[in-house]
C-alpha cells in the first residue's frame, strides 16, 4: 500500500538565509552577460544619434575605417534587410518594442542607435563609433520633448490611446458611480494638478548582450536580462530564425528594474554584429546610452479631483492623467490603477492620456504607474486631511475599502489596517501635532508625513523541474531570472522546504531557455509564480516517492535514496511540474498593501530637505525569506526617496537632447540620503492567491515613499510641492 506522503506546511516567515549566490557574487566568479569566456571575442559599440528627430542624409566612415583593429562597421547603409518588424499593430505584448535597428534612415529620438562598430578591444571600437558618430549628417526637423502643461500651450494635444494600442489589460478609461452627483454631494473639494518627470533606469549593470553563433542558422544569447523566452521570441523573429535555433542564458543579471522586461535594439545590433564578423561579439550599453534606447519612466501630469464630506466620507474621485509615449510605439504609465483599487469611494472616474514626444519609448519602471500615480493620490489625501482637520491615517482608515472597489471582489487577503496601525505605533504618529511648522530643531523644521503602499499581486504561468538523484541531492531547475532579488535563494529554500531535505543537498538552477519555461521576472511575479511551481514539482516528487514506498524524504541519507533508487532501476527520479494561476485566483482580487511613515528635516535657510526616519510596515502574504524581502522593500523606499527628491532626466528643450545622462549629473541616492529604515512584517495568511500563498514584494517598496516625503515636508515647512523632485529651489 502507498504511503501518503506529509508534505510539510511552509513556514509563515521563511528563513532569513543568506543569499545562496553570494560567494560567487562577491569573489567575482558570477559570469554576467559580456564575462563569458571565449578567446575569439570581439567588441562591438554603438553609434547614438546626436539630433532629436530627423533624417540622416550622409554617414562618412572613412577615418574609422582606417582605425587599426576595426573589423567591421555596420549603419543602415550596409545593414542586412530584417523581416518585417514588429510595429504597435502586431506586437505580441505589452513588452514587445518597436527597435532601431539600422533599417532605415529616420531618427526619431536623441542618443538612438544608428549604427555598431565591431574591433578587437573595447576601446578600439569605441574610439572608431565616436568617429563614425562624428562623420553623420542629418536633415534635422523641431522636436518636442516635455508635456504640453512643461512647454505651453503649443504641440501636440493629449489623446486617448487607440484601441488595441498598451493598455494591456489594464483600462485607460474607467468610470463608477455618477462622478457629478457625487462632487455635488462633497463638502470639501481638493482640486490640483501633480507632475512627475522622466526618469532613467540605472541598474549597476547596464543592458549587456554577448552573441555567439552556432553556424549560419543557430545562435545562443547570453543577456542581461528580465525575461529569458522573451528575448529568444524577439531575436528569433527579428532575424526570421525558428526560436528552436536560438538558445538564451542569463545566470546573473545586475538589476533590472523593468528596463530589462523588453527587448532592445542593442540585443539584435550584437547578433547582427556578431554574424558579419564570424566572432561572438560583445556589446555593453555604456552609462551615457541608458538614457533613452532602453527605455525610462515617463513624465506624468496628473489632475485630482477629492470630493468629501465633513467627516471625511469620499464621495467622488476624478483622476486624468497624462503622461508620453514615442513617435514610433505605445507606452502608458498607468497612473490611475491605484486610484482605482485604493479607497472606498462610489463615484469615480479615471483617463488616461498619451503624448507623442520625440524620445525613445519609455517602459515599465519599479511599479510601472502605481508609483507615479500614487504619489498624486497619496498627496492629494493628504491635502484633504487637512482641509478637513482629520488625521491622515484616520482619513485612509474612514475610507478602507474592504473589498477590490473595481471588481467587486474579495481581496484575497488585506492586512492593511495592520500596517497603518504598527507603523504609527512604532513611529510614535500619536504624537503628532498637525500643525505645519509646529516642530523645530533650530534653523531645521521637522515634518512628519505619511502615505499608502500598495502594488497588485499577480501570478503568471510558470513551470519547473526537479530531480532526485543518487547522491542525495536534488536538483531544480526553472527557466526564469535571479536580477537580484534573491531568485536562487528563496526557490532552494521553497524546495528544501518542500522536500525535507536540508539545503546543501538541494541545488536550484535558474536562467536558460533550455529549461523549463517561466516568464518575465517583472510585475513583481516570479516569487509567486515560480515558487508555485517549485513548490509543487517538489510535491509531485514526494508522491512518486511515495509510490515507491518512500515517503519520508526527511528520513533518507544519501545511501538510503540510492538504495531505493537502485532496487526501482532507477537512475533518478524526475518531475516536471506546469504552474497555470490557481481556480481561486480569479475569484478573488490580488493586492499587497503597505503603510510609510517619514520624517523630514528641512533647512529653512537653504530649503535642503533630508529624509531622517522612515518606518515602513507591508502584509504581502507569506514571506519566503526576511533577509532578501527586507533588501527588497529597502530597496523600493531608498528609489522612493530618489523619486521624491533627486531623480529627473532633464532635456534641453531647444537640441531634444538629455542634458544629464550619466551618474556625476543624474542624481540617485547615496549612502548620506538614506537614514536607517525601520521596516515592518505584518504577517499575513492568504489562502487564495496561489499555492504558495506569496503576493509579490519587488514594486510595493517604491510605492507611497515620495508621497510621504512631499507631505512631511508640507507638515515641516507648510509648502505643498506638487511637481517632483522636491528640489530646493521649489522650496526657497
Ligand atoms: Mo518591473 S517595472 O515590472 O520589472
Amino acid at each position: 500500500m502507498t504511503e501518503t506522503p506529509e508534505v510539510p506546511n511552509l513556514k509563515a516567515r521563511g528563513e532569513p538565509l543568506t543569499r545562496v549566490d553570494g560567494k560567487l557574487k562577491v569573489t567575482g566568479g558570477a559570469q554576467y552577460a559580456v564575462e563569458i569566456p571565449s578567446s575569439r571575442i570581439a567588441y562591438a559599440a554603438l553609434v547614438m544619434s546626436t539630433i532629436a528627430r530627423g533624417r540622416i542624409t550622409g554617414i562618412d566612415t572613412a577615418q574609422a575605417d582606417r582605425e587599426p583593429g576595426v573589423l567591421a562597421i555596420m549603419t543602415h547603409l550596409n545593414a542586412p534587410k530584417l523581416p518585417a518588424q514588429p510595429t504597435v499593430k502586431n506586437r505580441v505584448s505589452v513588452t514587445d518594442r518597436a527597435l532601431q535597428i539600422l533599417q532605415g534612415d529616420q531618427v526619431h529620438y536623441w542618443n538612438q542607435p544608428i549604427g555598431v562598430v565591431v574591433a578587437d578591444t573595447l576601446e578600439r571600437a569605441q574610439r572608431a563609433a565616436r568617429l563614425v558618430q562624428a562623420g553623420v549628417r542629418y536633415a534635422r526637423e523641431a522636436s518636442q520633448t516635455q508635456l504640453p502643461r512643461r512647454s505651453g500651450a503649443s504641440g501636440e494635444k493629449p489623446a486617448p490611446p487607440p484601441k488595441g494600442g498598451p493598455s494591456g489589460g489594464t483600462p485607460a478609461e474607467y468610470a463608477r458611480g455618477n462622478l457629478d452627483a457625487g462632487l455635488r454631494a462633497a463638502e470639501v473639494r481638493i482640486d490640483q494638478t501633480y507632475t512627475t518627470p522622466f526618469e532613467h533606469h540605472n541598474p549597476m549593470e547596464m543592458h549587456a548582450t554577448t552573441a555567439v553563433w552556432q553556424g549560419p542558422n543557430h545562435l545562443t544569447i547570453y543577456d542581461s536580462t528580465q525575461g529569458i523566452f522573451e528575448v529568444r521570441r524577439k531575436v528569433a523573429v527579428s532575424l526570421g530564425l525558428p526560436k528552436e535555433n536560438v538558445r538564451v542564458i542569463s545566470h546573473f543579471v545586475g538589476g533590472g528594474f523593468g528596463s530589462k522586461g523588453s527587448v532592445w535594439s542593442h540585443v539584435i545590433l550584437a547578433a547582427l554584429a556578431a554574424q558579419k564578423v564570424g566572432r561572438p561579439v560583445r556589446l555593453m550599453v555604456t552609462r551615457p546610452q541608458m538614457f533613452g534606447p532602453v527605455g525610462g519612466r515617463p513624465p506624468t501630469e496628473q489632475h485630482l479631483v477629492l470630493g468629501a464630506r465633513k467627516d471625511g466620507t469620499l464621495t467622488a474621485i476624478q483622476h486624468d492623467s497624462t503622461s508620453s509615449t514615442s513617435r514610433f510605439d505605445e507606452f502608458i504609465e498607468h497612473t490611475t490603477a491605484p486610484t482605482r483599487a485604493l479607497y472606498e469611494c462610489p463615484n469615480m472616474v479615471t483617463r488616461e492620456r498619451l503624448v507623442r514626444l520625440d524620445t525613445g519609448t519609455p517602459q515599465f519602471q519599479r511599479a510601472p504607474g502605481e508609483a507615479t500615480g500614487n504619489f498624486a493620490l497619496e498627496s492629494a489625501m493628504d491635502e484633504l486631511s487637512y482641509a478637513l482637520g482629520v488625521d491622515p491615517v484616520a482619513l485612509r482608515l474612514k475610507n478602507y475599502a474592504v473589498q477590490d472597489p473595481e471588481s467587486g471582489r474579495p481581496w484575497s487577503s488585506k492586512s492593511l489596517r495592520a500596517c497603518y496601525e504598527q507603523a504609527a505605533t512604532r513611529f510614535g504618529w500619536a504624537q503628532r501635532n498637525p500643525k505645519p511648522g509646529s516642530m523645530r530643531d533650530g534653523n531645521v523644521r521637522i515634518g512628519w508625513g505619511m502615505a499608502t503602499s500598495t502594488y497588485p499581486a499577480h501570478v503568471w504561468p510558470a513551470s519547473a523541474e526537479v530531480t532526485l538523484l543518487p547522491d542525495g541531492t536534488a536538483q531544480v531547475r526553472a527557466g526564469t531570472q535571479d536580477i537580484g532579488t534573491g531568485t536562487y535563494t528563496v526557490m532552494t529554500q521553497l524546495a528544501a522546504e518542500t522536500l525535507g531535505l536540508p539545503i546543501e543537498r538541494v541545488h536550484f538552477d535558474l536562467g536558460d531557455t533550455d529549461m523549463p519555461p517561466a516568464g518575465g521576472s517583472g510585475g513583481s511575479t516570479t516569487a509567486a509564480s515560480v515558487g508555485s511551481a517549485v513548490r509543487m514539482a517538489c510535491v509531485e516528487l514526494r508522491q512518486k516517492l511515495a509510490e515507491l514506498g518512500s515517503a519520508q524524504l526527511e528520513k533518507m541519507d544519501q545511501k538510503a535514496i540510492a538504495e531505493l533508487l537502485a532496487r526501482h532501476k532507477l537512475d533518478k527520479l524526475h518531475v516536471k511540474y506546469e504552474a497555470k494561476k490557481g481556480a481561486e485566483h480569479d475569484k478573488h482580487a490580488g493586492r499587497s498593501f503597505g503603510a510609510q511613515l517619514v520624517e523630514v528635516r528641512v533647512d529653512r535657510d537653504l530649503g535642503m530637505v533630508r529624509v531622517s526616519r522612515i518606518v515602513a510596515a507591508f502584509a504581502c502574504g507569506r514571506i519566503l525569506n526576511e533577509k532578501t524581502a527586507r533588501s527588497q522593500y529597502m530597496g523600493g523606499i531608498v528609489w522612493g526617496i530618489g523619486m521624491g527628491l533627486l531623480e529627473d532626466t532633464r532635456y534641453d528643450q531647444k537640441l531634444g537632447r538629455i542634458v544629464n545622462n550619466d551618474l556625476s549629473e543624474y542624481l540617485v541616492p547615496v549612502n548620506l540620503d538614506v537614514p536607517a529604515m525601520d521596516i515592518i512584517f505584518v504577517e499575513e495568511n492568504d489562502p487564495h492567491i496561489n499555492e504558495i500563498g506569496v503576493k509579490g514584494i519587488g514594486e510595493i517598496g517604491i510605492t507611497g515613499t515620495a508621497a510621504a516625503i512631499a507631505n512631511a515636508v508640507y507638515h515641516a515647512t507648510g509648502k505643498r510641492i506638487r511637481e517632483l523632485p522636491i528640489t530646493l529651489d521649489k522650496l526657497l
